[in-house]
């Protein structure tokens, strides 16, 4: 059983409201991007990793992986429109490289460059086990469902969870997954919901509050504090 990874990093970053997008921007002097592979770099579990950007910032990106060393990154996929659209392209690029039956596959954003390894491993770990995986943290704050301004509900606090990536799944389940949304039309906000979708049970795993996804400027912020404690 060998482990893949798909970093999407092929968005445009409309809520940084930055010149440049935001998987690009720097912390501590190190773009966004290759603080996220350096992760996976460093994951011994992760044995090669598809890289879905988009198709505009191939040679910049290339001579990054240069520059910084990432060997695990073997392969290109382009971006699509949606993020699901860039993780389908990834996964046809995956297609030619995995057993499907017994490969795993990790998904994870490029915006969140402070996952750790510990992370990485509890997903391989229980994706061994469960099959289709996400991390995740409860939820802090009480959360309301709002129609039109009007509070519809107050959620059970105790059954939330917010979700991050990294997720994973047995290769055939996501791939499978992805293809019915595909001819459904259907569009989920993440790769676990497809799998929900398709009718397959998901395990959460307990992850960190540290796992930030860098989305709007003040995380920048947020994230170079974390970073710098780490360096401490
Ligand atoms: N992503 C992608 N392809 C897309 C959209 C998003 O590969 N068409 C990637 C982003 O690069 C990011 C991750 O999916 O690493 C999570 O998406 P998000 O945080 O929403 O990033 P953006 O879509 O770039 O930002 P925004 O929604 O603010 O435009
Ligand atoms: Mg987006």
């Amino acid at each position: 059983m060998r482990v893949f990874a798909i970093v999407v990093a092929a968005g445009s970053g409309s809520r940084m409201n930055s010149k440049i997008k935001k998987q690009f921007m720097e912390l501590a002097g190190v773009p966004i991007l290759i603080h996220t592979l350096r992760v996976l770099e460093q994951s011994p579990l992760i044995d090669q990793i598809v890289l879905v950007i988009g198709q505009e910032d191939l040679e910049r990106v290339q001579a990054l992986i240069d520059r910084y060393k990432i060997r695990k990154v073997t392969h290109y996929a382009a971006g699509g429109q949606e993020r699901q659209a860039s993780v389908w392209n990834g996964l046809q690029v995956l297609r030619a490289l995995v057993d499907m039956q017994q490969d795993l596959v990790i998904i994870h954003d490029a915006a969140r460059p402070l996952v750790s390894t510990t992370d990485i491993e509890r997903i391989v770990e229980s994706a061994r086990e469960h099959s289709a995986v996400t991390i995740g943290t409860p939820a802090k704050d009480t959360i309301k469902k709002v129609n039109n301004g009007w509070v519809e509900e107050t959620l059970l606090r105790h059954q939330l969870y917010a979700v991050q990536t990294p997720q994973g799944f047995r290769a055939s389940l996501l791939y499978e997954a992805h293809e019915k949304a595909m001819r459904d039309n259907h569009l989920g906000t993440d790769d676990a919901s497809l799998v929900e979708w398709a009718g397959a049970p998901v395990w959460v795993v307990e992850g960190s509050y540290r796992n930030i996804k860098i989305t709007t400027p003040e995380d920048l912020q947020i994230a170079a504090s974390f970073l710098q404690e780490e360096n401490i």
